[in-house]
């Protein structure tokens, strides 16, 4: 059923908040279960999110017995896996590529229909079939679909062009089986990464250098059955912050890996709001301070996340004087601009560039998500607006934030959400 999101903004949010799992942390775990052969991988604190259950059903198809326990899940994987994948779930998730690594090492070959791109760019997996390639695989592409097969994976050295998340933990995965050593170069130093390779050193695997930019793995024959646990999700905790300081209020984020989120915080502190930082926690206080406007560059970790990109832009529309918000990893990460813009923002693109001059308000408008940060932001935008905003396109947002209208409404916030008859009723 389409839904949409009313809001009556205005309003300053504050108290206290705990964030999820990570979503982009657990997908990878759960496949990494696909290296597993007969054993059981037990995995705590995993978001309950529509792209969990996605990857799930997915798993449950190549033959894995799956058990969601509240945010624990249990993945019983059997000797022998199908190694094709279906194309209705893999067009739903591109993060589905990432079966085909772990596939590869343990069954040798694998199917995948090619993901498609999405709102925020083509989303090709070029890097990630250049990498297995390098190691040995056969690949053709027939009818749309990555056909992959190798005898025997062998490790070599594996230069990135770009430090891709998705390709680094497929390549990483692969690399588990192959013959001898495999060395990833321009790896990819996200965080979600290190909890990947945390995961396949439990049940393990010997990985080295993870976070450097380095990756040694040193090929295995056997895995054994373990218990993993996934990070608090880092995107959640920022978005949250700007939800509190968006709206001049006061709100305490929980569950905070602080190393994890350097870029973010020093980006607020830029903007003059008050941040107070305890063990896991961060408390951003906006009341009644002046916020002024800050430029920023999206970067591949440690540098300012591109999946934070939207949200600091929308925060960014009533801070006084001008942002410069640049977006060097996506091609086309700027479709909430024209939304923004219904609401009064000021902002002109040229080309990756956002220029954000600051109102002093933002008026209640009928926006839509484009996808699933986008539609974060536009909800923040909504909660700082005068009136009434309606947002269109909830099922993006619910790929990837957990109870999110119950966790605005327990800061303050009056959203509501109500089925949406697309054809009519809508803005489009
Ligand atoms: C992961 O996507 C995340 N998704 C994304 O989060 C995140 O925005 C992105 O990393 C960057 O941090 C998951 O982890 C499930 P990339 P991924 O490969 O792996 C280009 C969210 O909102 N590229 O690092 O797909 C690519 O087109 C999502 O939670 C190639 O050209 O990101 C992009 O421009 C959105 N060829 C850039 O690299 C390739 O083979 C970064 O992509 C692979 C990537």
């Amino acid at each position: 059923m389409r839904s949409k999101m009313i809001i009556r903004g205005g309003k300053s949010l504050n108290g206290e908040v705990t964030t999820q799992g990570a979503k982009n942390a657990a997908l990878p775990v759960i496949a990494a279960a696909l290296l597993l052969k007969g054993k059981t991988l037990k995995v705590k604190h995993v978001p309950k999110l529509e792209d969990i259950y996605t990857m799930a059903d997915l798993l449950r198809q190549l033959g894995v017995e799956v058990r969601h326990v509240d945010h624990s899940m249990v993945l019983s994987v059997p000797e022998d896996l199908c190694w094709e994948t279906p194309k209705a779930l893999v067009s739903k998730m591109r993060a589905s590529s990432l079966v085909l690594g772990p596939l590869l090492a343990r069954m040798g070959k694998a199917i995948l229909p090619l993901p498609g791109g999405c709102a925020i760019g083509s989303r090709p997996i070029d890097l990630h079939l250049k990498g297995l390639t390098k190691l040995g695989a056969e690949i053709d592409l027939v009818h749309g679909a990555v056909h992959a097969q190798a005898k025997e994976l062998k490790g070599t050295r594996i230069y990135l062009d770009f430090p891709s998340v998705g390709a680094t933990e497929n390549i990483m995965m692969a690399a588990v089986f192959a013959k001898g050593e495999t060395i990833i170069e321009n790896a990819a130093r996200e965080p979600e990464i290190t909890n990947l390779a945390d995961a396949l050193k439990l049940m393990g695997c010997k990985i080295e250098g993870v976070g450097t930019g380095i990756i040694h793995v040193e090929g295995t024959d056997n895995l054994n059955e373990t218990e993993v646990e996934i990070i608090p999700d880092r995107i959640e905790a920022g978005t949250f912050m700007v939800a509190g300081a968006i709206t001049r209020g006061k709100v305490k984020v929980k569950n905070v890996m602080l190393e994890h989120i350097d870029a973010t915080l020093a980006k607020l502190e830029e903007t003059g709001i008050n941040i107070e930082i305890e063990q896991n926690a961060v408390t951003v206080d906006a009341r009644d301070c002046k916020m002024k406007g800050v430029s920023l560059k999206t970067l591949p970790y440690p540098g300012f996340p591109t999946d934070m990109q939207p949200q600091f832009t929308a925060l960014m529309t009533i801070a006084e004087g001008t942002s410069v918000i640049k977006e060097t990893v996506f091609e086309s990460r700027f479709l909430h601009i024209s939304e923004l813009k219904c609401m009064g923002a000021n902002i002109e693109l040229q080309g990756n560039t956002a220029i954000v001059n600051g109102v002093s308000k933002l008026k209640g408008a009928e926006v839509r998500a484009t996808d699933l940060r986008a539609g974060a932001a536009l909800v923040l935008a909504g909660l700082a607006a005068e009136d009434e905003t309606t947002v269109y396109g909830l099922g993006h947002i619910r790929r990837g934030y957990e109870n999110f209208e119950d966790k605005l409404r327990s800061l303050g916030g009056e959203v509501e959400e109500l089925p949406s008859e697309e054809n009519g009723d809508s803005k489009w």
